[in-house]
């Protein structure tokens, strides 16, 4: 039992050395004690990085809901499941039972399976926070549809593209969302991205706002009454250890987004797993990740890590900043919230707010914070360890990515003594290296490299969909015989890992990854822009804000610039979403480009981050001349 329950550090460097020395038997033991299995496997793990291939339990059986929901029944039916909290404080809290969560989870699976879903459809759900997610989510994985979440804030173009990725036939939706005081016309968003998505045959819909929306004939139908109708029963499909249970689309520094498929029994005993150990989770608890779950931290910590390990998990709808930027403390307040997780973009937004909207409300109830997403800068680690933990709360810096599935790197509670930065020390079964630019493993402490894993671990994610090429071009040919993560990272004088940001053209905002490409593409097609360049620059709150330099095709049409930067946001918007958005837009005569073409980015996020002290080697700068004007004109 020890293996799954970390308590102290010493525990933690005997089980880590254990799973390292043996992962296929600590991994074994772990599985074997915690969860339902319908069969066992017939190997606990098969793996060749080079091609790359990565079986975990294979040939075992089992629905992964049956772990979330139904073996809990007899147990803790009548617990909250899911803690439902509405954007609108007025509004009553909703508490889920297991029971409850059980019903609803059979109804939607039965409207699944009615709508002519089978095992290994894709189903799409582009649904704000509210519970019908996790109940579509959970219904998916019931019958063994593969779900694959688009969060609700992205576009109808980015919508339409992931629909037509994954190639799903059905869509969930709701008429709208709230977000703050705002409400957003989510279904009117579909309805233009199935213009352009002509394999979807059924779109079902909660009602949320009550907003005037419409409905096609043939296509489009209100999900409810179709749930009153549906039995209340449904038992699981079966389902390989290694049959897809997601994707989920993330950037890529290149291309289109890249669809994670995440298979089933490896990805379930590796997010309980973590779930229980970094946020040193209780039967009492009330857990709270403030993620939407339309993000992979929302998959692993709202919904199944959670829900597999019998917790309380909180969804909430609502904004840090609505009705004011108290929120999050009232709602801790409200709850007793025992853990809160969140990024720290979030946590910098609220630390620039008078502390009032802080010490107003009573936390004591906590007793571990998370944060996840970007690295986390000094002050805003003070002051959420000053101010929301009031110095007793460890704070746990969790490293990991949507390729990972779970967490990789993260002090464990109570074990690991924190220290501002940095995500401390790897999980049980993570085998972390640091390499250099050419390839080799960097040994020793105080040292710093491009962070690589060296062998896997239950979760991560199996290929891309669609594409296994690009899977093992991006993450295992960078470095031979390792999954490389694109991130740089040192290790301090105790073997502490610190995250110092992505070694690619990913741009982490606000802890939304973005690619440069997509942004780039989106940008170009202004009918009066010849050649853009986006890069990150520090932003007090944001972590990294987007600096857009753009060569314009012929200056004399567009002479009103304000415009002509509102335009290419407008654009940015509709393909990919508000997120993307250019903080800062400098028109330039050329972009510094290499004698092969290649644009010199470094040399960008330098002007954009005002370091051009130095500017590193120029000598095989075609053209320097365009370096001295973006200088002198930079932002
Ligand atoms: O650069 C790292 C950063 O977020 C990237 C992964 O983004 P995504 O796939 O969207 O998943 C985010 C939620 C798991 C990583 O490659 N990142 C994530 N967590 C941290 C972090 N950077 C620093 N510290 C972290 N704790």
């Amino acid at each position: 039992m020890s293996n799954y329950h970390i308590k102290h550090l010493e525990e933690y460097f005997q089980v880590y050395r254990k799973s390292v020395r043996n992962p296929e038997g600590f991994w074994e033991e772990v599985a074997e004690e915690h969860f339902l299995w319908r069969k066992k496997w017939n190997s606990v793990l098969e793996w060749d990085f080079s091609k790359p291939e990565i079986k975990w339990f294979d040939g075992a059986k089992l629905n992964i809901t049956e772990n979330c929901i139904d073996r809990h029944l007899s147990i803790r039916g009548d617990k909250t499941a899911i803690l439902f909290e509405p954007n609108d404080p007025n509004e009553p809290a909703e508490h889920i039972t297991y029971h409850q969560l059980h019903e609803r989870v059979c109804r939607y699976a039965n409207v699944l399976k009615d709508q002519g879903v089978e095992k290994g459809d894709r189903v799409v759900i582009y649904l704000p926070m509210i519970p019908d997610l996790a109940i579509a989510v959970l219904a998916c994985a019931r019958i063994g549809a593969v779900h694959s979440v688009v969060f609700a804030g992205f576009s109808s173009t980015a919508l339409a593209t992931r629909i037509n990725d994954c190639g799903a036939k059905m869509v969930l939706t709701s008429d709208g969302s709230y977000r703050g005081s705002k409400a957003i016309d989510l279904k009117g968003i579909v309805d233009e991205a199935l213009k352009q998505c002509p394999d979807v045959k059924s779109v079902l819909v909660s009602k949320r706002t009550g907003s005037e929306i419409n409905m096609k004939e043939g296509r489009d139908q209100w999900v409810q009454p179709l749930l009153d109708k549906a039995y209340a029963d449904c038992s699981p499909v079966v389902m390989d250890s290694e049959d897809p249970l997601f994707i989920l689309y993330t950037s890529g520094s290149t291309g289109r987004p890249k669809g994670m498929v995440h298979t089933t029994g490896g990805y379930m005993v590796y997010t309980a797993y973590t779930f229980k150990n970094v946020f040193q989770y209780k039967e009492e608890d009330i857990y709270w990740c403030t993620a939407d779950i339309g993000w992979i931290t929302g998959h692993s910590y709202i919904v199944y890590g959670p829900l597999a390990n019998g917790a309380t998990t909180v969804m909430f709808e609502g904004v840090p900043s609505y009705p004011d930027f108290g929120r999050f403390w009232d709602v801790v307040q409200k709850h007793k919230v025992t853990q809160f997780y969140t990024a720290p973009t979030a946590i910098r937004a609220l630390a620039k707010e008078n502390l009032d909207f802080v010490t107003k409300y009573d936390l004591s109830s906590l007793k571990v914070l998370g944060t996840v997403g970007e690295p986390i800068n000094e002050e805003a680690w003070h002051w959420y360890n000053d101010h929301v933990g009031d110095k007793k709360c460890p704070i746990v810096d969790t490293w990991w990515q949507t390729e990972t599935g779970g967490i990789l790197i993260s002090p464990i509670p109570y074990s690991t003594p924190t220290k501002p930065t940095y995500a401390t020390l790897p999980m049980p079964g993570i085998q972390p290296a640091l390499m250099d630019e050419n390839g080799k493993e960097i040994k020793g402490n105080q040292v710093d490299g491009r962070l690589c894993i060296k062998f896997p671990w239950p979760s991560i994610a199996r290929t891309i969909w669609g594409n296994h090429e690009r899977y093992k071009d991006t993450y295992f040919s960078a470095i031979e015989g390792k999954y490389f993560t694109g991130d740089g990272a040192l290790r301090d004088e105790v073997g502490y890992y610190r995250i110092t940001g992505r070694v690619d053209d990913v741009i982490i905002v606000s802890g939304h990854n973005l690619g440069t490409a997509p942004i780039e593409d989106a940008i170009n097609e202004h009918p009066a822009v010849a050649e853009s360049a986006i890069v990150g620059f520090p932003h007090d709150i944001k972590g990294n804000a987007l600096y857009g330099y753009i060569i314009l095709k012929e200056t004399g049409e567009y002479r009103n610039r304000e415009n002509l930067a509102k335009e290419i946001n407008q654009l940015i918007t509709e393909h990919i979403g508000p997120i993307a958005k250019l903080d800062k837009i400098q028109f330039v005569p050329g972009l510094p480009k290499t004698r092969s073409g290649k644009i010199m980015r470094r040399i960008l996020r330098k002007i954009a981050s005002k370091d051009t002290s130095n500017l590193g080697d120029t000598s095989t700068l075609l053209n320097p001349e365009v370096v001295e004007q973006i200088m002198k004109e930079s932002l």
